[in-house]
């Protein structure tokens, strides 16, 4: 998802750091994002030019010191809140104090995020989804601290991607996440309970309701990892069932069954 946005911003005409934890990742993410630019080329949507003035502007680092004179920084770490609360106040005290500081976070507390920081008025979410590149709408979540600079600024900066905003309060799951995570649970609740097959249940809701994916093509495209920690959050907030990850999911989590990305979900891949 990191690569995703850190792709959108530099074919935007941003200046753009993108920081992974290790040289592989980030060498194999860099490729990635170069690899789009060419395929977007090779179909005539970008020149040459375009391309190479793109790769001029994406910096990949390793070293979190490199956003101190970042306007914006947009944390898309995995969705686990230690992590983000440890994060935020390293990059609190590494940027400038006018700079904003954003979470892609799917479904958690963004008020917590900015409580740990002395910029909550700066902090807010900026949820983008999957292909971060292709899909236009991105959520901007509002915190009780967030002032209305800072959501006029990130409006701003999301129409200058090309992305179509929506404003949600910070409440676990925000719009999309709160519609949708129940459908996919229940599609895996249908599975093991024996209702229908996955290939017909993923074909009902393609052909039948003119989604691009059945439901199970979008959980391993999604992550079943990321799936199952959005549930938890959105669980967490209000304890209805319908939030409450079924056996299955985790059971394929625990056994490293992530989706896509892991080459094993529901579907396997090469
Ligand atoms: N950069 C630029 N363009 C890209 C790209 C990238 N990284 N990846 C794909 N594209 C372009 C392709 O070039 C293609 O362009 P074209 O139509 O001009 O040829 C277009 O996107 C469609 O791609 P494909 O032809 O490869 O594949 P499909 O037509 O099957 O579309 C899809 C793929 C866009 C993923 C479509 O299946 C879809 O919309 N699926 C549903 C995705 C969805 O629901 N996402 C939201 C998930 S929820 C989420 O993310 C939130 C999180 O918090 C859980």
């Amino acid at each position: 998802m990191g690569g995703g946005i850190a792709q959108t911003c530099a074919q935007s005409g941003y200046e753009t750091i993108v920081r992974e934890v290790n040289q592989l990742l980030l060498d194999r993410g860099l490729a990635r994002i170069y690899s789009a630019w060419d395929m977007m080329a090779s179909k005539g949507k970008l020149t040459q030019g375009q391309v190479d003035e793109n790769r001029s502007r994406l910096h990949g680092t390793l070293t979190i010191e490199d956003f101190a004179d970042c306007d914006l920084v947009i944390e898309a770490v995995i969705e686990n809140m230690e992590e983000k609360l440890r994060l935020f106040p390293t990059l609190d005290r590494i940027l400038q104090p006018g700079a904003l500081l954003l979470t892609n976070t799917s479904s958690l507390n963004v008020t917590q995020m900015g409580a740990v920081t002395k910029r909550p008025d700066k902090v807010c979410g900026l949820h983008f989804f999957n292909p971060a590149p292709v899909m236009k709408l991105v959520e901007i979540v509002r915190t009780i601290s967030t002032s209305d600079e800072t959501i006029e600024s990130v409006r701003q900066f999301a129409l200058s991607l090309g992305k179509t905003p929506v404003l949600a309060k910070d409440t676990a799951g925000f719009i999309v996440n709160f519609l949708l995570i129940p459908y996919l649970l229940a599609a895996i609740r249908m599975l093991e309970n024996g209702m229908a097959s996955r290939d017909d249940i993923d074909a009902a809701m393609k052909l039948g309701c003119g989604y691009p994916m059945g439901p199970f093509t979008l959980l391993d495209y999604v992550g079943l990892d990321t799936t199952m920690w959005a549930a938890e959050a959105i669980y967490d907030e209000y304890k209805d069932p319908l939030y409450a990850p079924p056996p299955l999911l985790r059971r394929m989590v625990q056994s490293g069954m992530y989706g896509k990305k892991s080459g094993k979900g529901f579907y396997e891949y090469q």
